[in-house]
């Protein structure tokens, strides 16, 4: 039986190209996306010649989680790798949204990240398996105007680490992938068509990010940064940066307006 991996969000952006990736190298996959066209992509990711069973639910909702739960655990196989990478933010001043839009992101990103660790990491561990959960170069740095994403990405970043060490005996890995701004419709989605990040020409391609993500998570490595060298410096720059410089510099790029006039 071919090893077999659930891609949360599998079915654009990052996680997409992390399904390529994963299912080239000999995986059946079982891809999770909110809306319908998680079936489209599951069709393309067919032609590599490995079994992918598409599960369109919103992991907001705890019966969406368990939707994709009662699938991977009813359908044949184990669960050798786990990625958890369905995330959204929502752009905007705080106090301008409605509180249900904040909550919304929390039951997302933080959310649906604890109810699928505690369901399924018991599958990786048996399969003695690794987990790649992305985060966010966000998750180290204020993020003014998209207030809630870069906390709930610091939760991600501390839960993950936590539990590998929690789990240092059971022979799994977990990888943290921390992406600066990728080109996706990831920001766009977010209401951010406005702002520095609404445009996707200068930020990193989402396929070099997976990539990065996919060797770190096969090396075992336990955290890394996705993008290219800018990025790379921008996530070292983060560590001996101020909080409130960090807050300064993202807010200049997050405000609504502060996309550039082409
Ligand atoms: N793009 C960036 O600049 C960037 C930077 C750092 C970190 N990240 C992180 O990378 C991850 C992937 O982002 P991306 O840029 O690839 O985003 P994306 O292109 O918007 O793709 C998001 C994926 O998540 C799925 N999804 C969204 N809401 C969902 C929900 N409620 N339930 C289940 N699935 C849901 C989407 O499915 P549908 O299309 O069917 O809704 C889609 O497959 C996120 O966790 C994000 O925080 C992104």
């Amino acid at each position: 039986m071919k090893p077999r991996v659930l891609i949360t969000g599998g079915s654009a952006g990052i996680g997409y190209e992390l399904a390529k990736l994963l299912a080239s190298d000999g995986y059946d996959l079982i891809i999770n996306g909110a809306s319908k066209r998680v079936h489209e992509a599951a069709e393309s990711l067919r032609s590599y010649g490995g079994k992918v069973i598409a599960v369109q639910s919103d992991l907001s909702y705890p019966a969406g989680v368990d939707e994709l739960v009662d699938v991977v655990k009813r359908s044949e196989g184990g669960l050798d790798v786990l990625v958890l990478n369905a995330g959204i933010a929502v752009g905007g001043a705080f106090l301008d949204l409605p509180l249900e839009q904040h909550l919304h992101l929390i039951d997302l990103n933080i959310m649906s990240t604890v109810r699928l660790c505690h369901a399924l990491l018991p599958d990786v561990i048996v399969a003695k398996g690794k987990v790649l959960m992305v985060s966010s170069l966000s998750a180290t740095t204020p993020t003014p105007f998209e207030s809630v994403y870069g906390p709930s990405k610091a939760f991600m970043t501390s839960f993950g680490h936590g539990l590998r060490e929690e789990l240092r005996d059971t022979g799994i890995t977990l990888t943290l992938l921390h992406p600066g701004a990728t080109a996706t419709e990831f920001h766009a989605r977010a209401g951010m068509g406005t702002t520095a990040f609404g445009d996707n020409s200068w930020k990193n391609d989402p396929a070099l990010v997976a990539q990065q993500g996919y060797n770190a998570m096969m090396a075992g490595v336990t955290s890394l940064t996705g993008g290219d060298e800018a990025t790379q410096a921008a996530g070292r720059d983060h560590l001996v940066t101020s909080e409130e410089e960090k807050a300064r510099r993202h807010a200049e790029q997050a405000r609504p307006g502060s996309r550039p006039q082409s």
